[in-house]
């Protein structure tokens, strides 16, 4: 079959693929591409298992289409491509068609994604409520420290024994480290400057400051798109986001092992509920032990720390950046490998 496109299909958020009569990849639509992380000009032309893994499904969806002559759904399938390592949950429509040749179209939907935007929404909402609620306690607990903190000062002063002092000593410790967990709390809410800015300053800076904290033993790659352009951003915050990821990948590996910077660009993805043409997807993904198991669905609520030391704030702030920029954070964590993925939407720039 000759090269074809479908210039309407380029916009489509389903994920489209189009077979010739010899089952060879005839078109796949932008949609397609970012859904399987495939570009079209190395698959057109070739089986689909030239990129595709795990394939029995989908050629058993194929088959009884061909042989019904009509459209033939399955709702529940998995594929994965050599690319994307992970195998994607799909419900799957094969139709045959009539062009000039025989051909058969796939469409794709993502299972995960109806739940996954259900809990995010849900997520949020009770992440600004919580956050709400702790920021009114943080006031209410901040005020009275400072007189507790100044009562223990005068007191120290009228103590004779010098042994004693190791207590009011304790208390003005304990009462300036629950100042600065409050201030945590409190800060930042000033409004956020947005201008054009290249993603890749933001994660220089970044990757600076982390190797200026630990020199030693951390190996930080980049795997940059320098060909992304402009987004229209808070430098700061987005400096923040970032920062406070790596540090939690640095932190997680105790400093040693490798974080990955990297950028891509994505087609057609729905961020708070707004599909967009264009995003940048910046994922830092490190090799570190992973997120446990019992932290994975709460990581983002404000106080929730694996550390010791930890906290669980650091994430609390990203999310809340990033949604001031119209953009999402996700991420995916199995022992050897986690990745957080920051989407950041794209003006629309027009044809
Ligand atoms: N890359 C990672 N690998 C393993 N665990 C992680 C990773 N990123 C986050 N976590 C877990 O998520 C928790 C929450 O992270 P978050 O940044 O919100 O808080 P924190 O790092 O504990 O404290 P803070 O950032 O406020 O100092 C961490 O304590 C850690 O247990
Ligand atoms: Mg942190």
């Amino acid at each position: 079959m000759p090269k074809v496109s479908f210039p309407t299909l380029e916009h489509l958020a389903t994920a489209v693929i189009l077979l010739d009569d010899e089952s060879r990849v005839a078109y796949l639509n932008p949609a397609s591409e970012h859904l399987f992380g495939l570009s079209s000009s190395n698959l057109i032309g070739h089986p689909l298992q030239h990129a595709f893994t795990h394939t029995e499904q989908l050629f058993n969806t194929i088959q009884s289409a061909l042989a019904s002559h009509a459209s033939h759904i399955e709702h529940e399938l998995l594929l994965g491509t050599h690319s994307l390592g992970y195998k994607l949950h799909l419900s799957c429509t094969a139709t045959p068609l009539h062009l000039e040749h025989d051909a058969l179209l796939l469409e794709f939907h993502t299972i995960d994604r109806p739940l996954k935007l259900a809990r995010e929404e849900q997520m949020l909402d009770q992440t600004q409520a919580n956050r709400l609620l702790l920021r009114n306690l943080a006031h209410e607990i901040k005020n009275p420290l400072g007189g507790i903190r100044g009562a223990a000062q005068l007191l120290e002063q009228e103590l004779d024994k010098p042994g004693l002092r190791e207590y009011t000593q304790v208390v003005i410790q304990e009462a300036d480290r629950l100042r600065s967990l409050m201030e945590k709390l409190l800060t930042p809410q000033h409004a956020p400057h947005f201008s054009a800015l290249n993603i890749h300053e933001v994660l220089e800076r970044v990757r600076s400051v982390v190797m200026a904290e630990l020199p030693e033993g951390l190996l930080i790659r980049r795997d940059y798109d320098l060909s992304l352009p402009e987004l229209h951003g808070d430098k700061e915050q987005l400096i923040q986001v970032v920062l406070n990821i790596v540090r939690n990948a640095a932190q997680a590996m105790q400093g040693k092992g490798q974080i990955v910077l990297r950028t891509r660009i994505t087609r057609q993805v729905t961020l708070m509920k707004k599909l967009h043409r264009l995003a940048i997807a910046v994922q830092i993904i490190d090799n570190g032990p992973g997120i446990p198991g019992h932290l994975r669905d709460k990581i983002f609520y404000p106080l929730v720390s694996g550390r010791a030391d930890g906290h669980g704030l650091g994430l609390t702030l990203a999310q809340d950046f990033v949604s001031q920029h119209q953009g999402s954070i996700e991420f995916e964590s199995e022992p050897g490998r986690t990745c957080f993925t920051v989407m950041l939407p794209l003006p629309h720039l027009g044809k």
